[in-house]
Formats: C-alpha cells, sequence, structure tokens
C-alpha cells in the first residue's frame, strides 16, 4: 500500500487485509501485560495535526509505540507553522528529519492528497487522519472491524449512518468502505444537513429514522459539526434531537442484534442518550479499541510487508 488517503477507490481486497491484519493483532495483544511488537523499529512516525483530535492523534501514537516505530508528535500551534511556514515546506522539512510516515489531518477537503503528491519523490508515506469535509478513512476502517466484529461479513448488511451528512468526512468514508464490502447504505439527515451531489455517493437518502430502524443491522450517528457551521443551524439543537436523537424508544425499534456506533466526539443528550450510548447495544468504547488496532495495521502494510513478528 502506498499512502492511505481515502476510501474512495480502495479496493475490497486491501481493505479486508488491513481488516483481517487489525483482527490478528488483536488477538495477538490479547491479555498480554506489555503490548509492544518489533515490527517497525526503526522506523519514524509523524503526527502533524492542524485541528483538533483526541481518539485519532492518541490511537495512532498508541499504535506506532506498540509496533516499536519511534512516534513523534508535530501540533500547529507549536511548530513553525505558527510562523507562517507553508504546509508544503512542513512537510518537506519532517521528510528530511526522517520521516518514514506522516499521519496527518488538516481543515482543508485535500490537504492529504497535495501532501502525498508533493512527498511522492521522497518516499515518505502519508495517512490521511481527516481532511476538511472530505475524507477520513481510518475511521472507516475501525467502524467496519467494530462491525464485523458484531455482525461477521458485511455483505447484505443494511447501514443507516444518520445526522450532519453536510460537513461528514466520516459519512463519506464510509459509505466508499460500507458498499465497497458490500453493505447497503441509507443516509438519514434533515434536508439541511444534506451536500449537494449526495446521489452520487451510491447510497439511499432519506429525511426520517423511524421508519428505517426495524430494518437496519447498524445505525451509525454522526457528529452536529456546529465549529463548520457559521451562524447556527437548523435544525435547531432540540427538534434534531427528536427528530434524529438515538433514545431509548428506537434503539427498542432496532431488531435485536442491531448496533449502535458513533465515531466521537459525542453530543449526549442531542445525538444520542446518555442510556443509549453507555447500552451494551453501542460499541463506542469498542470503535476506540478497534481504533488502535486498525491503525496498527495500517502501518503495518504502508511501513512493512512481511509477517507480523508476534
Ligand atoms: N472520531 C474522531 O476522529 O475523533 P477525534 O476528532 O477525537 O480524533
Amino acid at each position: 500500500m502506498r499512502h492511505l488517503l481515502s476510501t474512495e477507490g480502495l479496493d475490497a481486497a486491501t481493505a479486508t487485509a488491513v481488516l483481517d491484519t487489525a483482527g490478528t493483532l488483536k488477538q495477538t495483544l490479547l491479555g498480554r501485560e506489555v503490548r509492544k511488537l518489533p515490527t517497525l523499529r526503526g522506523r519514524t512516525v509523524v503526527t502533524m495535526f492542524y485541528e483538533n483530535s483526541t481518539r485519532t492523534r492518541v490511537s495512532f501514537e498508541v499504535a506506532g509505540k506498540w509496533m516499536s516505530a519511534d512516534v513523534i508528535n508535530v501540533s500547529a500551534g507549536a511548530s513553525s507553522v505558527g510562523k507562517g511556514e507553508s504546509l508544503r515546506d512542513t512537510a518537506l522539512t519532517l521528510s528530511a528529519a526522517g520521516a518514514d510516515c506522516v499521519i496527518v489531518r488538516h481543515p482543508a477537503s485535500g490537504a492529504a492528497h497535495r501532501l502525498a503528491g508533493w512527498l511522492e519523490a521522497t518516499g515518505t508515506q502519508v495517512v490521511n487522519a481527516g481532511d476538511g469535509m472530505h475524507e477520513h478513512p481510518t475511521q472507516a476502517l475501525l467502524d467496519a472491524a467494530t462491525l464485523r466484529e458484531r455482525l461477521g461479513e458485511l455483505a447484505g448488511r443494511r447501514v443507516a449512518i444518520v445526522g450532519d451528512l453536510l460537513h461528514s468526512r466520516v459519512a463519506r468514508s464510509n459509505v466508499h468502505l460500507l458498499r465497497t464490502l458490500g453493505a447497503q447504505v441509507v443516509l438519514v439527515a434533515p434536508p439541511t444537513l444534506v451536500p449537494a451531489g449526495v446521489e452520487h455517493w451510491g447510497a439511499e437518502v432519506r429525511h426520517e429514522l423511524d421508519p428505517e430502524l426495524p430494518g437496519l443491522d447498524a445505525v451509525m450517528l454522526l457528529r452536529v459539526q456546529a465549529e463548520r457551521m457559521h451562524g447556527g443551524f437548523f435544525p435547531s439543537a432540540r427538534e434534531y434531537s427528536i427528530a434524529y436523537g438515538m433514545n431509548e424508544a428506537r434503539l427498542a425499534r432496532l431488531p435485536e442484534h442491531a448496533v449502535v456506533l458513533h465515531p466521537g466526539p459525542m453530543l449526549r443528550g442531542m445525538e444520542i442518550a446518555p442510556a443509549v450510548a453507555d447500552s451494551p447495544r453501542a460499541a463506542i468504547t469498542e470503535q476506540v479499541r478497534n481504533g488502535v488496532h486498525v491503525r496498527m495495521a495500517v502501518l503495518y502494510h504502508l511501513l512493512a510487508g512481511e509477517e507480523i513478528a508476534a
């Protein structure tokens, strides 16, 4: 694998190989006191985050460290970005300083692709940790890993992605990956939070959640991204919660095997009721846990390419 920039175009064989590797790594490390494999010893991984993150940044750092890579975290605020250095010059500097892999989160859609182009001649690989409203491929991979654990193979499963589609890189990456793995996807959102061109995503679009619930195998809730909405949003938080919030009554209308996911951070009480978020039907903590193994697998497929040393 050369770079992981999006799930659009990621073929089923490669995606499945990454998910299988993540599963093997999880089993390999299960119950171990020392969670450390020597696989990426001598390799240097740099995380470069121009937007806030808890889950993605920390789990990439843990993933790299558990694979014995040297992991260096660069935050835009504490680097020469604050002096006006461009993304291109920052990336070339990190590559020249020895980065084998740069993991980037950036507010601009397409930033990771531009970075990969600038670094093409250097051999430094790029992982997109979220670019604007475009893609977040490792989130989709960890969501798929979690769904496979709960449901088995995803072919023929029906998954609803609910909420702020307009601003969501998570939704776009999940639609591509779920469809590649054979799942049906239904997008559910108020008309004001549906992006133009959604008809090209290859998913059904609905504006009401309740009629969909009995036919679903999984519900993925999205975060309402107030920071990308200037001047508030419609519907209001209360209206949103009434129409789309995953509460106990809606949970009861899902089939018993159906699972509830949320990429986090969650807005409890609006997107999801606390009783649902904390119930065994939700897999939110498992998503975070699987995120470490999936990101280990991504680093392994990018930087190693040999048997995983147990
Ligand atoms: N899901 C996700 O990307 O979370 P963070 O913003 O905390 O990384």
